[in-house]
């Protein structure tokens, strides 16, 4: 493979800190999130820069609609204003935006965007930004463990011919690269339901910075972090 292994093909990150970052400055945490998009910016520049391939952003668990209704809005406000906002620059920097999650539960408005967001920035082929919204990975297997049993009942597939390579085929991130490198900022050392099956042998990183704060400095950081690691993949390596 002519993919340089020092730098990862696929980034997946877990943004956290937002509300702690508000907090600090006595701010509302909607405000986080605000100063949080900054951050997002900041890091699809630096993937495309350090020729990473894949970036995959959590921006709404499964779990988030759990929150105070006037976050959530705030939240969903927040995407159909930066998604109107950033759609043709990041055309321009050849990013193809695509969302990773269940399509139910958002408005008519947030499907509108979403569909205007995959739709406008289609050609892109420098970097894929996955937005997960609305994603939930054991929901995720679920779904892919159903239809999987409904190919078997109707007769198309037979139980046997169930591997890893069909079992992938079903998740949503079906094409998808799996993630080498998993980061969640602000020093939580958690995965939260996040890319479980596609993360079996990701690297991890769990600076203590707040997501508003990581910077393309801190992108950078990472990168050199990943450079440092050795994957084994299960096996030893050669001078062991
Ligand atoms: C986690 O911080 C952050 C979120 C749940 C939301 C992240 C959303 C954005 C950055 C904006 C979404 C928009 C786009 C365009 C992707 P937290 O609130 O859990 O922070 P805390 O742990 O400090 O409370």
């Amino acid at each position: 493979m002519s993919h340089n292994r020092a730098i990862p093909q696929h980034v997946a990150i877990i943004m956290d800190g937002n509300g702690r970052w508000a907090k600090q400055r006595n701010k509302e945490r909607y405000e986080g999130h605000i100063a949080g998009v900054e951050s997002v910016r900041a890091a699809v520049r630096a993937a495309a820069r350090n020729g990473v391939k894949w970036l995959t952003l959590y921006a709404f668990s499964t779990e988030n609609w759990g929150r105070p209704t006037a976050e959530v809005e705030a939240i969903m406000e927040l995407f159909c204003r930066t998604v109107m906002g950033e759609a043709e620059d990041l055309a321009r920097q050849g990013v193809r935006v695509k969302i990773m999650g269940e399509r139910t539960r958002f408005s008519a408005t947030v499907l509108d965007m979403i569909e205007h967001i995959e739709r406008s920035t289609a050609e892109g082929d420098r970097l894929t930004l996955v937005l997960a919204f609305n994603y939930s990975a054991r929901r995720e297997m679920v779904l892919a463990a159903r239809s999987l049993a409904e190919r078997v009942s109707k007769g198309e597939i037979s139980a046997d011919d169930i591997d890893e390579e069909l079992f992938a085929k079903g998740l949503m991130s079906s094409g998808m690269p799996d993630p080498d490198f998993v980061i969640r900022t602000s020093g939580e050392c958690r995965l939260s339901n996040f890319l479980l099956w596609q993360s079996s042998y990701a690297e991890l990183y769990f600076p203590e910075v707040l997501w508003p704060d990581f910077g393309e400095e801190a992108f950078d950081k990472a990168m050199a972090e990943y450079a440092r690691r050795e994957r084994r993949y299960g096996l030893v390596t050669e001078d062991c």
